[in-house]
């Protein structure tokens, strides 16, 4: 039986495979509210077969948005329609989990395709951003340093969100502490050059982060499962390192989290990266320490037969997929023909299960 579709069991929740959908901002959203875009986007994923979809980096606080356009769950408004898009996807027979994000200093920026880059002037909608230290990301705007009320509205943003999220209705949180947005910024170097309890050691820069998860876990309740993503590296000399990133995610566990979704870079804009197949797998293998860490992997997994490899090797648990499944939305069911795994087809595709 290929790995890749056994179950995995975290809390409550028994997802029915392990190729899931890695969290992708679609810079649709009017005012943090999901369009119809969303809505069919996430649910043909369902009808592809995920064993868990988790929807795009979803802003805790209005200045926690990458862009003018990025979704949200700091309003009533926005909970109710990511409630239906739960309903959508659990109708397909899915299972939905949403990234509660916060972008730091890389808030207030143009979406990708927009006819300009960098930071959105006040002028066009841009607004002020927070981070750590006053240290900008390069070609984007100064941000201004948290000061101690500033942080604590950060962890009561992630805990209004979470309790947004859990009462529309989501199999799973998962917490953005990776892709150099906020709780990232606290944990590197590069972008922390606090004095208080919130800089300096590696205690220290993970503070929030687990005041974070801590703040997640409690609104998720005993049931619902918490992931949190990390970026092992920074891929920048004096930058963040997969040893430190080990050792938070052990933290992490021990404060309540049940898997750490395993990516990397963000916080500098030119890393120095080796792009090939799987190249962040490593990375899953150091944090996951032989099984004590439950973990994904994500990066440049674009086959069946590689992602039942990663799975193999002892790498990860799971295995997140990004931009295959915009090629194909039914990655799973594909995978599942190739390697002659298990999957609950939908009825209304059967006849494509066999030849
Ligand atoms: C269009 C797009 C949007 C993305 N948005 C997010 C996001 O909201 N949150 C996140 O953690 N990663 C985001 N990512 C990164 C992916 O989740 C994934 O980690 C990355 O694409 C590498 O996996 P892949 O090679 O399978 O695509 C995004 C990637 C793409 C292509």
């Amino acid at each position: 039986m290929a790995l890749l579709f056994s179950p995995l069991v975290l809390r409550s929740r028994t997802f029915r495979n392990r190729l899931w959908v890695s969290p992708m901002c679609m810079y649709s959203a009017v005012d943090g509210v999901p369009q119809s875009w969303h809505r069919t986007h996430l649910a043909q994923f369902a009808s592809g077969g995920a064993g868990l979809i988790v929807a795009e980096a979803t802003a805790v606080a209005a200045e926690g948005r990458i862009s003018p356009r990025d979704t949200g769950i700091w309003t009533d408004e926005q909970r109710d329609v990511w409630a239906r898009i739960v309903e959508d996807v659990h109708d397909r027979g899915g299972m939905i989990g949403l990234q509660l994000a916060h972008a730091g200093r890389k808030a207030s920026t143009w979406w990708p395709w927009a006819a300009e880059g960098g930071s959105v002037p006040a002028a066009a909608g841009g607004w002020p951003t927070v981070a750590p230290s006053a240290i900008a990301f390069e070609g984007f705007a100064a941000p201004v340093a948290l000061d101690a009320e500033g942080i604590e509205q950060v962890v009561a943003a992630f805990a209004a969100g979470a309790r947004r999220a859990v009462d529309a209705g989501f199999d799973a949180l998962e917490v953005h502490g990776a892709h150099g947005y906020l709780l990232h910024q606290f944990l590197s170097p590069l972008s922390n050059d606090r004095s208080d309890e919130y800089g300096g050691s590696l205690e220290n820069r993970a503070r929030l982060l687990l005041r974070v998860v801590d703040a997640v876990r409690d609104a998720a309740g005993p049931d619902l499962p918490v992931l949190v993503r990390l970026s092992a590296t920074d891929y920048a000399e004096g930058g963040f390192m997969p040893e430190e990133a080990a050792t938070v995610g052990r933290w992490c566990v021990a404060h309540g989290a049940d898997l750490i979704d395993v990516s990397g870079g963000g916080t500098v804009a030119r890393p120095r990266i080796d792009l090939r197949p799987g190249y962040q797998v490593p990375f899953a293998a150091t944090i996951r320490s032989g099984g004590e860490v439950p973990t994904g992997a994500v990066g440049l997994i674009t086959t069946a037969v590689q992602a039942e490899e990663v799975l193999a090797s002892g790498a990860a648990d799971v295995v997140f997929a990004g931009r295959e499944w915009l090629r194909d939305p039914h990655f799973a069911l594909r995978a599942a023909h190739e390697l002659g795994g298990e999957v609950e087809w939908p009825a209304q595709y059967l006849r494509a299960r066999w030849r």
